[in-house]
């Protein structure tokens, strides 16, 4: 790969996803060198956005050695993760334990003994109280114990240019150099309509013939009929009764009310799940036309940039695929407010 000579800073991704994370990296200045996940169908997405190398591994089974062979030794170093959020999701918590959660300590023992100058990671933020804290009590002592610095917070996405109300567990943490802090950037949040508002229209089960990714899941006749007695930010409470599912008539009326809804034009969209494509998976139909949203429209309120380029052009899209990318990634804009934090850094500590 040819790098950018003007970037500052050198990042290796550690399940780096459709490459999310390091694509804000890149736009906030940096040379993304490698990038590493289980998934050997995000190589196209990762490499073909990032000017990086893919490698189809799974991270427990990485060598320091191996990561630290893609640096240069030009300053400053980043070592990025963000290792799976399911284990630490308040579902798996309560019904089952998820052996994925031992990779947030796989990345730190990684992080110690390829020591780049920065470590970045970011998760749900139920992974610092996952196992009464222990897991990310460990975490950050393994980095303190090694001599790094860290800051940690919880981050509304929306503060930071995305279009979406996200919380996120953001670590940063620095070896010889002072960190800044992560402040918001952006108030008012910016909306759906200012994100999504100037794509083309679309029915449901329709594709634009210019961007394969920009198209809806086909919905049923019940649920066609159903989107059409939503309101924007309304629930199922607003159909008919005819049109309620068995669940919504029982006495009780204990369901979520959240699924079967519609979008707020002009509010952030609700958090983007690996499902949002879909109706009934949550807040997920479109603010005025009569389908869910698109996997662009999903993309760009993760704020991927509009053209972000996802697979091949002549292969076929899959919501469950595309979908899972998507919900996995770490906001672009968030990742890129992380970047300019390690690199304002940087330079301050070293001019
Ligand atoms: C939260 S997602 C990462 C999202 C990515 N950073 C982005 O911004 O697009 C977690 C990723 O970890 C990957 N993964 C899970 N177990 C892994 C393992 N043992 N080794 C490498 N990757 C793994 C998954 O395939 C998934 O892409």
């Amino acid at each position: 790969m040819v790098r950018n000579k003007e970037c500052l800073g050198e990042v290796v991704d550690l399940f780096c996803g459709a490459g999310a994370l390091s694509h804000g990296l890149k736009l906030a200045g940096m040379n993304i060198l490698a990038g590493y996940d289980l998934d050997a169908r995000c190589k196209h997405a990762f490499e073909s956005n990032n000017n990086a190398d893919f490698f189809a591994r799974d991270v427990a089974k990485l060598s320091a050695k191996e990561i630290r062979r893609h640096f240069s030794g030009k300053a400053p170093s980043v070592l990025a993760g963000c290792a799976p959020c399911q284990p630490f999701s308040s579902y798996k918590q309560r019904y089952d334990e998820d052996p994925q959660w031992g990779l947030v300590a796989e990345f730190a023992k990684l992080a110690v003994k390829v020591r780049p100058d920065f470590v970045t990671m970011e998760n749900v933020p139920a992974l610092a109280r996952y196992k009464n804290g222990k897991v990310f009590e460990e975490f950050r002592d393994r980095l303190t114990g090694a001599g790094y610095q860290l800051q940690w917070t919880i981050a509304k996405c929306e503060e930071y240019g995305v279009p979406q109300k996200r919380r996120r567990l953001v670590v940063i943490a620095a070896r010889s150099t002072e960190l800044r802090p992560l402040t918001p950037s952006h108030s008012p949040a910016v909306s759906v309509q200012e994100a999504i508002g100037h794509l083309p229209k679309l029915s449901a089960g329709e594709t634009d013939p210019t961007d394969p990714l920009h198209t809806a899941s086909s919905l049923s006749p019940v649920n066609l009929r159903r989107i059409k007695a939503s309101k924007p930010g309304g629930t199922w409470r607003d159909w008919p009764q005819s049109l309620r599912a068995p669940c919504h008539r029982r006495s009780t009326g204990k369901t979520y009310p959240g699924v079967y809804a519609r979008m707020v034009w002009s509010e952030p969209a609700p958090t983007m799940t690996t499902q949002c494509y879909g109706f009934g998976n949550g807040r997920f139909g479109h603010p005025v036309q009569h389908r869910a949203i698109s996997l662009r429209e999903a993309a760009i309120l993760q704020s991927f940039p509009n053209d972000y380029n996802f697979l091949p052009t002549d292969e076929k899209v899959s919501f469950t695929e595309v979908g899972r990318w998507i919900g996995n990634a770490v906001p672009v804009k968030l990742a890129e407010a992380i970047g300019r934090v390690i690199i304002e850094s940087f330079l301050a500590s070293h001019q």
